[in-house]
């Protein structure tokens, strides 16, 4: 897509002043990680990127300006961007819209050329409705109209968070419910699909897994939950909080389940983790369950090894702290070579086909498994020989 549309309509450069002069529309794209430091540490947004950004956009404008706010914000947060360009003294008029990202990490161009929906939000004054109407116009181009939705610029921030912690909280739901399906025979694969096909829930983020990671579901909770206290709603900030503590929990429950099955302990034990990356088809590892996973293990003073075809640079970065025996490894087969376990913690495709034979024949025995993405066919590596662990169904094991 960029070599085809570089130098016609697509350009590059570092001259911010130049960029923000001759624009008519300014997208700001920029980051809004949750602090780091200071008052609600962990929870409130920092907005100190959006604030400087505005202040340079401010600095550099000669003409009005259409400004699209595309970060995931809190509350009001539009507002104070139009303060802070609208406080200037040199008579530009400045349109601030909010035009939240939906795409996801691994699949960003087709959820940019066929999006489920765009959300524009402006002010509902008529120099706000004509200016989001501009910018309908641009996605005309290639989203048909009737998937651009229009409203007001607080709907439209609300809905951001809204939608991700909703999409949170359908994994947490459903593993939630492996955890029961473990205990009472029941598989979850099986009742996921049952209850997605009523056509009022949908099949869609209904895989139970070892938790949801990457940069967005925790930080924009977090920042749902701190807004809700913000206006004193204890209880609905408490009901999305315990998304993540569900997660948490989701994330831990497969440490203990990892030790207990091995004997209750792994002290010692060589462990092979496949695959560090938070989801497959990126190297992304922010808020992976595989950190989290990696360092429950070495607690336990097991012996790691880590594997993953594309995040082994930020593995070794995430983990750089981390006491323990630890080591990090791209070759699956290498990375299993004598080792008590496996633990697919990514769902990479090349995982699904690796030669487990050839794997079992290297590892120590009794070999463990545990399936933390649910990809693998479990029956046939039980045959094999591997006592095999499952996210939301009964292990498949060799003793009792
Ligand atoms: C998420 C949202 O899906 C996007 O719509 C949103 O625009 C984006 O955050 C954002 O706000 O920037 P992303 O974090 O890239 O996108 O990844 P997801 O595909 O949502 O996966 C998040 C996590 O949930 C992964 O760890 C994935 O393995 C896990 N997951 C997903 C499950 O455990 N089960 C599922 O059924 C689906």
């Amino acid at each position: 897509m960029f070599k085809t549309n570089r130098g016609r309509n697509l350009f590059f450069s570092t001259e911010i002043e130049a960029g923000i002069s001759d624009a008519d529309v300014v997208f700001v794209a920029v980051n809004t990680p949750n602090k780091t430091f200071g008052q609600v540490a962990e929870k409130a947004a920092d907005l100190q990127y959006l604030e400087k950004t505005s202040r340079q956009i401010l600095a550099h404008s000669t003409s009005d300006k259409i400004i699209i706010e595309k970060s995931t914000v809190p509350v009001r947060t539009s507002n104070a961007m139009e303060r802070i360009l609208n406080g200037g003294k040199n008579n530009i008029r400045f349109d601030v819209l909010f035009n939240p990202e939906f795409l996801a990490e691994g699949t960003a161009i087709r959820d940019l050329e066929s999006p489920d929906r765009v959300l524009i939000g402006s002010r509902e004054t008529e120099n706000g409705i004509k200016a989001r109407k501009e910018i309908v116009e641009i996605y005309a181009n290639w989203v048909p109209k009737e998937r651009i939705i229009e409203s007001n610029t607080w709907s439209a921030e609300r809905s951001k968070l809204t939608e991700n912690a909703f999409l949170a909280q359908r994994i947490s739901s459903i593993n939630a419910i492996s955890a029961l399906c473990e205990k009472t025979e029941a598989d979850i694969n099986e009742v996921a699909s049952a209850v997605g096909m009523d056509s009022r829930i949908g099949p869609k983020f209904l895989d139970a897994r070892v938790g949801f990671g990457g940069s967005c579901f925790k930080k924009d909770i977090f920042n749902l939950v701190y807004i809700c206290q913000n206006y004193d709603l204890q209880e609905v900030a408490d009901y999305w909080e315990s998304v993540v503590k569900i997660n948490e929990w989701q994330e831990n429950r497969f440490v203990r389940n990892m030790l207990s099955s091995m004997f209750n302990t792994i002290a010692g034990k060589k462990i092979s983790l496949l695959g560090f990356a938070f989801k497959a088809n990126t190297g992304d590892t922010r808020e992976s369950p595989a950190m989290y996973i990696a360092r429950g293990l070495l607690e336990e003073h097991a012996q790691i090894v880590v594997s993953d075809p594309q995040a082994l640079g930020n593995a070794r970065n995430d983990l750089k702290d981390a006491e323990g025996d630890l080591v990090f490894e791209e070759n699956p087969y290498k990375a299993a070579e004598g080792a008590h376990a496996i633990a697919v913690l990514t769902e990479w495709d090349e995982y699904r086909n690796l030669d487990y034979e050839r794997l079992l024949s290297s590892m120590v025995h009794p070999s463990f498994i545990f399936d933390g993405r649910n990809i693998l066919d479990h029956q046939r590596l039980f045959e094999m020989g591997f006592n095999v662990y499952s996210i939301g169904r009964a292990p498949l094991k060799h003793f009792r």
